[in-house]
């Protein structure tokens, strides 16, 4: 057991942690993690403010998630309560304070929060302590609830939440809440840059890109979790990945209306001006001050080459459009990349991308029926696509689908 002087400097050190991740999905995941392990308990719940409701947004279950085959995801849905007295999570976040409760199922009648046995109905779980602190930003504005369900001891059995994490778990959630509306705040300049390029090509949504960002994170995992390549790496390169994926298609701001917005066909010489939005996107990340320009860089770049060679725009210099010395012309062409040639990142988005641009509508083509969608990118196992990352990408495929159910279009 830590004395308090160590907790002190751990809580701290986690806070520093969390300063540095940068997108909200993954924020929330590093959170939930940090926040449970320090004071060991076997679930809990982030639910984020939005109007006057607080949206279940990410969740943890060691129990259930031990009951899963290895290397499956805990799938959930989100909802979302309003803020006010009647739960428990309302009351934390319409108070402003902290409710630390030793048995959810027997709370007296002389308070005005209940708990909702509905949850626990459906999933077989039994919640029976609750931490659950307001997440407060330095303007005293609670931005969400931090949750924490079913404290521990080593054996497993479940305990209340002892008095003396209290004041280290508050810290660590008001340090959680100024990460998390930074975190908002490029969420959204991301999305608004998107959207300059969504005023001029309709069908290039917020919703897409989100999809392929978070696509694009699952595949990685699964898959650099089966090249055993280290947890923290992987931390790392997933909060890397999912900003770099949505802006994938940033370059299509150069590609003039009438290219991107024709409901038809392209034809050949219009295809070749749309192909430039790879390493006209990858320009636009010229002063690489970060992981994460560099990271967007490459997707732009890479995201239509193809694993045999014949994608797009192939060995050239994205800043003067012309071939790497070295490569010769195929053609009069230069020739696309091929498998590791390609970088990771671009091999991935390549696969979210074909798989929710076939799955939803265009204004040049009408979705795909599931089947269908996913026969093609089986088919293209080892032509278009890595053949690993396609396995990842099937491993994965029910987590996909959840998190596809998260941004409707
Ligand atoms: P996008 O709509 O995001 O599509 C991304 C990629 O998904 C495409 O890259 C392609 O690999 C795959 N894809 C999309 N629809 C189909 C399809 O019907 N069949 C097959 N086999 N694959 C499909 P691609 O082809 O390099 O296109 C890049 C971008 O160029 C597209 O992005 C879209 O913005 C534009 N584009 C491509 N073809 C057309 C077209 O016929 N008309 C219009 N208006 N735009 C097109
Ligand atoms: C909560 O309110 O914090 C959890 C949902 C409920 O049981 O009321
Ligand atoms: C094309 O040949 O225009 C690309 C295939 C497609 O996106 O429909
Ligand atoms: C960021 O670095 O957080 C913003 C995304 C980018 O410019 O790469
Ligand atoms: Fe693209
Ligand atoms: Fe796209």
């Amino acid at each position: 057991m830590l004395d308090e002087k160590q907790k002190l400097f751990q809580i701290i050190d986690l806070g520093h942690e969390i300063a540095q991740v940068k997108d909200v999905d993954i924020l929330l995941e590093r959170i939930l993690t940090i926040a449970r392990q320090f004071v060991n308990a076997d679930a809990g719940s982030i639910y984020i403010k939005e109007d006057n409701r607080l949206k279940f947004s990410y969740t943890q279950n060691d129990t259930l998630q031990n009951k899963l085959p290895t290397g499956h995801k805990l799938i959930y849905s989100t909802f979302s309560i309003p803020v006010n007295n009647e739960s428990i999570s309302g009351y934390v976040a319409g108070n402003g304070t902290m409710l630390n409760i030793e048995d959810v199922y027997k709370i007296p009648d002389n308070v005005p929060y209940s708990f909702n046995k509905g949850y626990d109905e459906i999933s077989g779980y039994r919640t029976k302590s609750m931490l659950t602190f307001p997440m407060t930003t330095t303007r005293d504005q609670v931005i969400g609830v931090l949750q924490l369900i079913n404290a521990k001891d080593r054996d497993g059995n479940i305990l209340s939440f002892v008095k003396e994490d209290e004041p280290f778990v508050k810290h660590f959630a008001n340090n959680a809440a100024i990460a998390i509306e930074r975190a908002q705040l490029t969420r959204a300049i991301i999305l608004r840059m998107i959207k300059m390029a969504e005023l001029r090509d309709p069908k290039e949504t917020g919703a897409h890109v989100n999809r392929v960002a978070a696509y694009s994170i699952e595949i990685y995992e699964k898959w650099a979790l089966g090249r055993g390549i280290p947890v923290d790496e992987i931390e790392k390169n997933k909060d890397i990945m999912r900003i770099a994926g949505m802006l994938h298609d940033v370059g299509k701001v150069a590609i003039s209306d009438v290219i991107l917005k024709k409901p038809g066909k392209l034809d050949a010489d219009e295809y070749e001006i749309m192909k430039q939005h790879t390493f006209l996107g990858a320009r636009l990340f010229t002063d690489q001050y970060s992981d994460f320009d560099e990271a967007s860089s490459l997707v732009a770049l890479n995201h239509h080459e193809r694993w045999d060679g014949n994608g797009y725009p192939g060995y050239i210099n994205p800043f003067t459009g012309h071939p790497i010395v070295g490569y010769q012309l195929k053609e009069g062409k230069v020739p696309g990349k091929k498998g590791e040639d390609i970088p990771a990142f671009g091999r991935i988005v390549a696969i979210a991308d074909v798989y929710d641009a076939l799955s939803c509508k265009r204004v040049y083509k009408e979705p795909w029926d599931e089947d269908r969608v996913l026969e093609t990118l089986k088919s293209e196992r080892g032509k278009q696509f890595d053949p690993e990352m396609i396995d990842a990408f099937f491993d994965s495929l029910d987590i996909i689908k959840s998190v596809s159910s998260r941004y409707p279009e």
